[in-house]
């Protein structure tokens, strides 16, 4: 029996075989858990489609854009036809515009900023409240994952690291709000790894390579590093830890000079 067995996850942000959260369904997988994904749109839905076949049972599978106004209460509600209860959430999803990350920071507009901030921390708040009525006093679990660039400057991350901050500020409130009812919420602060996502960070190269020269355990961290500490983080073995930051960086974060 694994540590997810019976448990139900729906998973936001798969969009191919790099995502960390296609890393963090196949570890929910090995340990038991009944998985859902969210898919952006039709291109990267089939690209979730292709990858599912790994699965012996057929996941359940519905479009999601957090941007676009209703899609999330459409989401939750063809998923609520097919599934009575919600065990966990995987937001693993962030966007900013290619040209707001790089240059200068204070050359932020403010259309790049605010969709950053929709997409990139909104939406936690947007799909927890979604999720709630199928979440309360099941003893939940709800992952983000965030970047050291949300507390310190990363160059070229600019409009990211301040989306990013609102995302561990966002984990913690709401951690507060939904606690009495039974749910956590935690962020996972991932090194650099790359994937699409990452590759539109200006100069990326450079981030991984100081990585794996300068952190603790000299070597960058991948996707199954990630994926074991969400399966911890929506496992019972977390049951006491809500609202935290929890670093899987290689022991990055912990250096001064
Ligand atoms: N790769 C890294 O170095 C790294 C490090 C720390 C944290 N992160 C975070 O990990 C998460 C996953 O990113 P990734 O690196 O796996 O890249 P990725 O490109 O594989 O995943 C990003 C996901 O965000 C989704 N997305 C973007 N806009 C959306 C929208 N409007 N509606 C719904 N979904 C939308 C995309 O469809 C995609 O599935 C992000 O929050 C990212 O900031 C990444």
């Amino acid at each position: 029996m694994g540590l997810m067995t019976g448990k139900n996850v729906v998973i936001f942000g798969v969009a191919n075989k790099r995502s960390i959260a296609w890393g963090i369904a196949k570890a929910l997988h090995r340990e038991g858990a009944k998985l859902a994904f969210a898919y952006q749109n039709d291109r990267m839905g089939e690209s979730v489609k292709k990858l599912a076949t790994e699965f012996e049972e057929p996941p359940f599978m519905a479009p999601c854009d957090v941007a676009v106004e209703g899609d999330i209460d459409r989401f939750y509600e063809t998923l609520g036809k097919q599934w009575d209860a919600i065990d966990g959430i995987v937001h693993s999803i962030a966007f900013a515009k290619r040209e707001e990350l790089g240059g200068n920071f204070v050359d932020t507009s403010w259309e790049g900023y605010a969709l950053a901030q929709q997409v990139s921390a909104w939406s936690l708040i947007g799909l927890v409240k979604g999720a709630l009525p199928m979440m309360e006093g099941r003893d939940a679990s709800v992952v983000c994952l965030s970047y050291y660039g949300a507390e310190k400057v990363v160059t070229n991350y600019n409009v990211m690291g301040v989306a990013k901050a609102a995302l561990e500020a966002s984990t913690r409130y709401l951690a507060n709000d939904v606690g009495p009812k039974g749910v956590r919420v935690n962020a996972i602060s991932a090194g650099p790894i790359k994937t699409v996502s990452a590759m539109g960070v200006g100069d990326f190269g450079t981030l991984l390579a100081a990585m794996a020269d300068k952190a603790p355990l000299r070597r960058n961290v991948n996707q199954g590093d990630v994926g074991n500490t969400a399966a911890f983080l929506m496992s019972p073995l977390s049951a006491g830890i809500t609202g935290q930051v929890i670093y899987v960086d290689a022991g990055y974060s912990i250096l001064g000079i």
